[in-house]
């Protein structure tokens, strides 16, 4: 049977206290059956993270975008995992391309994290994808496979992570795979992830990220092994948002 779906939306470096009107309309579409048979989480960022928590309720749960692979300690201007339970965020993304790329951070440093996130009873949703250098090199599967083994940790199961497919270069430019390459590499990533976790592989939902949009939701979200999206720039609006939730099937 196949996991519930899961539309996440990652505001990334956006959003300030005049835009919890956005989640407000959210949280009024939740009121007439948004959630049902879906899951909707909401990643806004840390500033806005417990007013937003406030706003969605039951309705969307809320995450942190990145936090620090330690507990607590003397790390300034980091969050720590435990910091983001704490202000009712139940996911954390880590991984994220922006961040391996602004940071460098390594596949063993989102294990970490992934690793902090678990232990403060966060799920966490694990980013991999290639770039498009990556991509017209043929390495596309090489590259998802060295980012699967790496950054996610050992014996974990649906409710501790998720797994966001987000090629580079289809993030924030309008280009998007196909609906088969879309298929392939989801199967892909699932035969992994069987092949390491067994059973326990077929909780965890697998995303797709990258230009989603009111448009083509419906399309990505059909394929088999899509259990959901990552949603940026169309996340930022309520209407495009609740509309990319509609498209989705239900549990
Ligand atoms: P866009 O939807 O803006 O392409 O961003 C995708 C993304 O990076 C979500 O994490």
């Amino acid at each position: 049977m196949a996991p519930r779906p899961l539309i996440a939306g990652n505001w990334k470096m956006n959003g300030q206290l005049r835009d919890l009107a956005e989640l407000q309309a959210i949280a009024d579409a939740g009121r007439n059956g948004l959630n049902e048979g879906r899951d909707i989480l909401i990643c806004p960022p840390a500033t806005m993270l417990s007013a937003s928590f406030g706003i969605l309720g039951d309705v969307a749960a809320v995450g942190g975008q990145d936090c620090h692979p330690a507990d607590s300690g003397a790390h300034t201007g980091d969050i720590a995992a435990t910091m983001l339970k704490d202000v009712g965020a139940r996911y954390v993304i880590v991984g994220h391309s922006e961040r391996r790329a602004d940071h460098g951070e390594s596949d063993e440093l989102v294990r970490a994290k992934a690793e902090a996130a678990m232990r403060a009873g966060l799920i966490a949703v694990i980013c991999i994808g290639e770039t498009e250098a990556e991509r017209d090199a043929d390495a596309t599967t090489d590259v998802l496979d060295r980012q699967l083994a790496g950054s996610l940790p050992d014996d974990v199961d649906g409710d501790q992570v998720v797994v966001a497919y987000e090629p580079v270069w289809a993030i924030g430019t309008g280009k998007t795979p196909t609906a088969d390459d879309v298929r392939d590499i989801h199967a892909f990533i699932r035969r992994r992830l069987v092949d390491r976790f067994g059973d326990a592989a077929d909780g965890v939902r697998i995303l797709y990220g990258g230009s989603v949009k009111p448009a083509n939701a419906a399309e990505f979200l059909a394929i088999d092994n899509v259990d959901g999206a990552l949603v940026g720039g169309a996340s930022l609006k309520a209407s495009d948002f609740v509309a990319i939730c509609q498209a989705s099937p239900t549990a």
